[in-house]
């Protein structure tokens, strides 16, 4: 279904042509004064200097002749030369039906679905998760759902960071506590158990105690190095505790990701890349791709049109140790082998852009990836504190997620308890769907790239642009819809809205028309905040009509299943869109 907008752009562009002249003067957009009119085109006044005329001179005759078309209510010509459109109700009522019938409620999907790979949440193994990563898995989460939505075969990997020194203090720190255990007996040949020998609180613990007790102990540090080399070139023991460390976060981190909503296909790890690494090494050899340079192996990335310094991308040190660099690029390859992606894009946070720039460089001058794979990074700003500095526990340290989104849990508990009539055990089902929404849209409400202040007052307030304000709406909508079903009637087909009867629904008409340009721009833009910025929109319309309109009480049985189908495109256009930002309404609240 077209946008709206191009409609009633088609209607402006051919009466340009119709008086002589070229019909890209006829761009419409959204008015920028919604209190004089709800689009406008600004065209007369740029082909006023190609024409050498006065700019009326041509808005005067091109409203003249859109003033009989049916699709307008109003078009006006004004000074110096703008041309002011109001639809007509009846136009914008048959869009709406013809919305509400079609497939995806007018959203068309991608003619030619593309094979996409999501990079994104990329925890550490045996660290806890902090707020970083939960932006990536929650900007990814959503961009997931969109591009999925439009069409596309999405595959999200959490690509766990497996393969750091951190493993190698985790051994060590464990070798410390734990001396005896069989894992670091040399001699030992037999089976190792199947129990992991720590739980996951001890082992977080044990990784910010090794990297702290490392920093004043060399010889500390030197042994985690070293078992980390041992491990990642197959030590028996190490390995399996490796396993075992694995197994125990991997769990751990799926409890959170679930409390967050957020899934991945593939739990694929920077480990699983490592095979690749040697033949890619050759091959980067074998097609001079790669020099040597102070011993170590390298891809020069470095163009002329550059005006920043690139460095250039390492492969090797020159110990032969790989890097971050060598397994990401490995990585890529392994991708390629497996899901042929069109595209592949990553989430992180935007102090890494420089480092993917580079790692993009190597892998198209490499060929690893062929000429027309996208490669994209996407680089998210920091939630910061009320101080405006990174977010910090009171202590000062890094806040644990878990941690994190239970300070917003509690809040909207609160909240529930002392305004709602609800029990306990409901209200606590309540706030966690609230208080995870609360915590979703707070973070994609803005744009990716901005830093944000977390502020869990505003966040969790029932009142303006926030996750809990959206939710109580369609809680709103729900309830009025039953009452309505309690009244013995039947929810209404879908083509029987009317044109609207008040400015306040005509607003809200207008909303919900531009619900597929919006989802377009989001997946164009790759950006979950136009979705926000839609819903509030939209819900905010949706209010304001609700409080001047007695639904339920309405006796003109037709208008009052017009509002009922109305709303209930309201509701499914709404729920669609959380469930594009990946967050759920509750029953009630
Ligand atoms: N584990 C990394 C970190 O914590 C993020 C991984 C991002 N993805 C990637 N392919 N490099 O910073």
């Amino acid at each position: 279904m077209r946008k709206i907008i191009e409609r009633i752009e088609e209607e402006v562009k051919q009466a340009f042509v119709e008086n002589g002249f070229d019909e890209k003067y006829g761009m419409v957009t959204v008015s920028n004064r919604p209190d004089l009119c709800q689009f406008q085109c600004n065209g007369a006044l740029a082909a006023a200097k190609q024409y050498k005329t006065a700019p009326m001179n041509i808005a005067q005759p091109i409203v003249e002749q859109l003033k009989g078309n049916k699709k307008f209510k109003e078009i006006t010509a004004i000074m110096p030369g703008f041309i002011n459109i109001t639809l007509s109700g009846e136009f914008l009522a048959d869009y709406l039906n013809e919305m509400n019938q079609s497939d995806h409620f007018g959203c068309e999907k991608e003619a030619n679905p593309k094979t996409i790979i999501i990079d994104y949440g990329g925890p550490n193994i045996a660290k806890p998760l902090h707020v970083g990563h939960m932006r990536s898995a929650i900007i990814g989460e959503s961009i997931k759902r969109i591009l999925r939505f439009m069409g596309n075969k999405v595959i999200g990997d959490a690509h766990l960071g497996d393969w750091g020194t951190q493993m190698g203090l985790v051994i060590a720190g464990l070798k410390q506590r734990k001396p005896d255990l069989v894992y670091f007996d040399e001699s030992y040949e037999g089976e190792y158990p199947q129990e992991a020998p720590f739980t996951i609180a001890e082992l977080e613990e044990i990784y910010p105690a090794a990297s702290e007790y490392s920093k004043s102990n060399p010889e500390f540090r030197e042994e985690a190095k070293h078992i980390t080399y041992l491990l990642q070139n197959g030590h028996r023991g190490y390995t399996a505790l490796w396993n075992h460390i694995l197994n125990v976060s991997v769990t751990d981190l799926k409890k959170v990701y679930e409390k967050l909503g957020v899934t991945f296909d593939l739990w694929k790890k920077e480990s699983d890349a490592q095979p690749y690494i040697p033949d890619m090494v050759q091959y980067f050899k074998d097609n001079n791709y790669a020099r040597i340079s102070e011993g170590a192996l390298v891809v020069d990335v470095k163009e002329e049109t550059d005006t920043k310094e690139i460095p250039p991308c390492m492969i090797l040190k020159s110990d032969g140790a790989t890097l971050y660099n060598t397994t990401d690029l490995a990585t890529i390859v392994e991708r390629m082998k497996l899901f042929s992606p069109d595209r592949i894009i990553y989430i992180t946070d935007k102090r890494q852009e420089l480092y993917f720039e580079t790692v993009f460089r190597c892998a198209r001058k490499t060929k690893l990836v062929s000429e027309d794979t996208v490669l994209n990074f996407i680089g998210f700003g920091t939630m910061n504190g009320k101080d405006g500095k990174p977010f910090k526990t009171r202590e000062g340290g890094v806040m644990r997620l878990e941690h994190l989104i239970k300070s917003v849990t509690d809040e909207v508990y609160g909240k529930i308890i002392e305004n709602r009539n609800m029990d306990q055990e409901e209200a606590k089902d309540v706030a966690e769907k609230v208080g995870i929404a609360a915590l979703k849209y707070g973070d994609l409400s803005n744009q990716v790239s901005k830093d944000y202040i977390f502020d869990v007052e505003r966040f969790t307030s029932f009142e303006g642009n926030t996750g809990p304000y959206i939710l109580y709406t369609i809680v709103r909508i729900k309830s009025i819809l039953t009452k309505y079903q309690e009244l013995g009637k039947k929810l209404p087909d879908k083509s029987v809205i009317l044109p609207a009867a008040s400015t306040n629904e005509q607003n809200l008409m207008l909303s919900l028309a531009k619900f597929n340009e919006v989802i377009y721009t989001a997946y164009e833009e790759t950006a979950p905040n136009r979705i926000c910025q839609y819903i509030y929109e939209l819900s905010d319309a949706f209010n304001s009509f609700y409080h001047e309109t007695k639904i339920i009480a309405e006796e003109d049985d037709i208008r009052q299943a017009s509002w009922i189908t109305l709303i209930t495109l309201v509701q499914s256009i709404l729920m669609i869109c959380i469930d594009l930002i990946g967050i759920e309404a509750p029953e009630r609240m």
